[in-house]
C-alpha cells in the first residue's frame, strides 16, 4: 500500500464507523444499508476465510459470529488496534499483495479493493487464484460504476452539494468500472455477478471458472420445436435431440446410472457385461471408460456396423450372436457370461433402475415445456418411456413400436427400424401407465427419417422418426396441447444401412 493511502488511513480509522453508520452527511450516501450489506457479503462466506482490509472490523465480527476461520489482514496499524480491540482477534500486518497464508475458501474485501489501481487488482486476483480452494469464491463489496457517465454525473452532483471530501475520493481512488471488473476478473480466469446494493456499492462473487470434461457431457440435450408439419390449431410438437449426450444417444443416461448404482452398491469388480443393440454398448463403454472398468457386449449381427465400431473404438469387446436368435439369446449368453466370468451384467431389460435413470430427462422437459399434455417414446426395453410415464402423470402418453413387436398383441416379426421394439413385456413396464401403443411400420418410420431431414434439418435414426409418426397420428385428434416426443440418436449411426434409401 502506497504511503499517501497509510497517511489517509491514519486519518480515517478515528471517523470511520461514524461514517459507516451514516453520522458523516458527505459519505451518507456511500454507506446507505451498511448492516444490510455486511450481512450480504457474510452470508456468501464460507469455510477458512482471508479478509483483506477489514478497517475496524465490522465486517469481521459478523464473520466470526457465522463460527467461520477467520484471518484479517490490515495495512493500517491505527484501524489494527481499534479492529482488534472490537473483535478480540488477531489483525495480522499485511495487505492485498503482501500476506502470507497458503489456502483459503474465501478471500473477502468490504470498501477496500478500490485502494488497488486496476494493474495491481489484475495482479491481486491472479494470485489469489493458487490459494483459493477448488470450490473457493472471492467477494468483494465495493464502490464501481456502471458508466463512465454515471461516474462523472456523481461527481457533479456532490460538488454541487459541496461534499469536498467525497469528490476529492473519487477522484483520487481507482473505482472502477463495472465492464473493468468484469474483464479483470474473465482475464484472470474467474466467473464473475455482481449485485448493486446502494448508489455505489455492488456486491461481486468471483469464482474458479470451469471447465467441463467430456464425459461430463450426458444430459442437457436441447428441446426442438418441429414446426414444419401441418398441425391443428394450437398444438406444438417439441422433439428432445438425445443424439446430443456424449455417446450419440439417449442411453448414456441409463449406462451412467446403472454404472454409478452398481458401484455404488459395492456390486461390480472389474468387469461388466450386457447384451445390446449398440447404443447402451456404446453409453456402458463411455462410463466404464470413466471408472477404470473393462465391457463386453452381446450384439445380434444385424445391428449397425457404426455402433459396433464406436463401441470397439472406446474399447469395448463384442461378441456376435446370430440375427435369427434375436435380442432373447444375447440375453441369455450375455447372462451365462457374467456367471462364468464374475463380471456384473447390468441387465437393462430387467434392471430396476433403468427407469430411474431417466428422472433427469423427465424433469429437463418439465423445465422447458412447463405443461405437457401429451409424451410419445419407443420402446427397447421400455425403460426410456416408464422413466418418463411415471414422471408425466397427467399426460397422455403415448409408447412407440416397430411392427414385429409385442406391445400391442402382435406377433414377434423383422422390423427394419432399430433401436425399439421388445419380443417379451418388459419387467418395469407398468400397463397402467400406457393410454395408448402406436405400431410403426418400417415403410412409414423410414419414409420420416427422409422428411425430417428435409422438413425440419434434423437428421435422426429410425427409432425418432417411428417416434414422430406416431406423434403426428396421435396430434390429428387434439387441439391446443403441448406434445413431446424423444428422439434417441442420429443417423449418422445408419449410413451403411443405407438409412436415407439414397444410392
Ligand atoms: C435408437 C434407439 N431408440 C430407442 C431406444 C429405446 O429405449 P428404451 O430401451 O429405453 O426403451 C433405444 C434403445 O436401445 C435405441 O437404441
Amino acid at each position: 500500500m502506497t504511503l499517501p493511502f497509510m497517511e489517509i488511513f491514519k486519518e480515517w480509522a478515528s471517523d470511520y464507523d461514524n461514517a459507516v453508520f451514516g453520522q458523516n452527511p458527505e459519505y451518507y450516501d456511500v454507506f446507505v444499508n451498511y448492516d444490510f450489506m455486511l450481512r450480504e457479503a457474510a452470508k456468501k462466506a464460507e469455510g477458512k476465510v482471508l479478509e483483506f482490509g477489514p478497517g475496524t472490523g465490522n465486517l469481521t465480527n459478523l464473520l466470526l459470529a457465522k463460527g467461520l476461520d477467520v484471518i484479517p489482514v490490515e495495512p493500517s496499524d491505527e484501524m489494527r488496534a481499534i479492529g482488534e480491540n472490537k473483535t478480540g482477534v488477531e489483525f495480522v500486518k499485511g495487505d492485498f499483495l503482501n500476506f502470507n497464508v497458503d489456502q483459503v475458501d474465501t478471500i473477502i474485501t468490504s470498501y477496500a479493493f478500490h485502494h488497488l489501481t486496476d494493474e495491481e487488482k489484475l495482479i491481486a486476483l491472479k494470485k489469489y487464484k493458487s490459494i483459493l480452494t477448488e470450490n473457493g469464491k472471492i467477494i468483494i463489496l465495493d464502490t464501481i460504476f456502471n458508466s463512465k457517465e454515471e461516474k462523472q454525473q456523481m461527481i457533479n452532483h456532490y460538488e454541487l452539494l459541496g461534499y469536498k471530501s467525497l469528490v476529492e475520493d473519487l477522484n483520487r481512488e481507482y473505482y472502477p468500472l463495472k465492464e473493468t471488473m468484469e474483464d479483470i476478473a474473465r482475464i484472470s480466469g474467474y466467473d464473475y455477478t455482481s449485485q448493486q446494493m446502494n448508489r455505489f456499492a455492488h456486491l461481486q462473487v468471483l469464482t474458479h471458472k470451469k471447465f467441463l470434461k467430456p464425459l461430463d457431457l450426458v444430459g442437457n440435450t436441447p428441446l426442438v420445436e418441429l414446426t414444419n408439419f401441418e398441425l391443428n390449431k394450437g398444438v406444438r410438437l417439441f422433439a428432445k435431440l438425445e443424439s446430443y449426450n456424449i455417446g450419440g444417444s439417449v442411453k448414456d443416461r441409463l449406462a451412467f446410472n446403472l454404472i454409478q448404482s452398481a458401484i455404488d452398491h459395492g456390486e461390480i469388480r472389474d468387469e461388466v457385461v450386457e447384451a445390446t443393440a449398440g447404443n447402451t454398448g456404446i453409453g456402458l463403454a463411455l462410463a466404464c471408460l470413466q471408472h477404470d472398468l473393462q465391457l463386453t457386449v452381446f450384439v445380434p449381427e444385424k445391428f449397425s456396423v457404426e455402433k459396433q465400431q464406436l463401441m470397439k473404438a472406446l474399447g469395448a469387446n463384442i461378441i456376435h450372436t446370430p440375427t435369427e436368435k434375436g435380442m432373447t439369446y444375447a440375453r441369455e449368453q450375455a447372462e451365462q457370461y457374467a456367471k462364468d466370468n464374475n463380471a456384473y451384467y447390468t441387465n437393462q431389460f430387467e434392471n430396476l433402475s433403468n427407469p430411474l435413470s431417466y428422472d433427469q430427462l423427465a424433469q429437463e422437459i418439465q423445465a422447458d415445456v412447463g405443461k405437457v399434455d401429451m409424451i410419445v417414446a419407443g420402446a427397447g426395453s421400455g425403460g426410456t418411456f416408464e422413466g418418463l410415464a411415471r414422471h408425466f402423470k397427467e399426460a397422455h402418453k403415448v409408447i412407440v413400436e416397430p411392427e414385429g413387436s409385442i406391445l400391442s398383441c402382435g406377433e414377434v416379426g423383422n422390423h427394419r427400424i432399430e433401436g425399439i421394439g421388445v419380443e417379451q413385456w418388459p419387467v418395469f413396464l407398468s400397463k397402467s401407465n400406457i393410454d395408448v401403443v402406436e405400431s410403426i411400420s418400417d415403410e412409414d418410420g423410414f419414409q420420416m427419417v427422409t422428411e425430417l431431414a428435409k422438413n425440419e434439418g434434423l437428421l435422426v435414426g429410425s427409432s425418432s422418426a417411428a417416434a414422430l409418426c406416431a406423434a403426428l397420428k396421435q396430434a390429428q385428434h387434439v387441439t391446443d396441447k403441448n406434445i413431446v416426443v424423444i428422439f434417441p440418436d442420429a443417423a449418422e449411426r445408419y449410413i451403411s444401412s443405407n438409412i436415407f434409401n439414397i444410392n
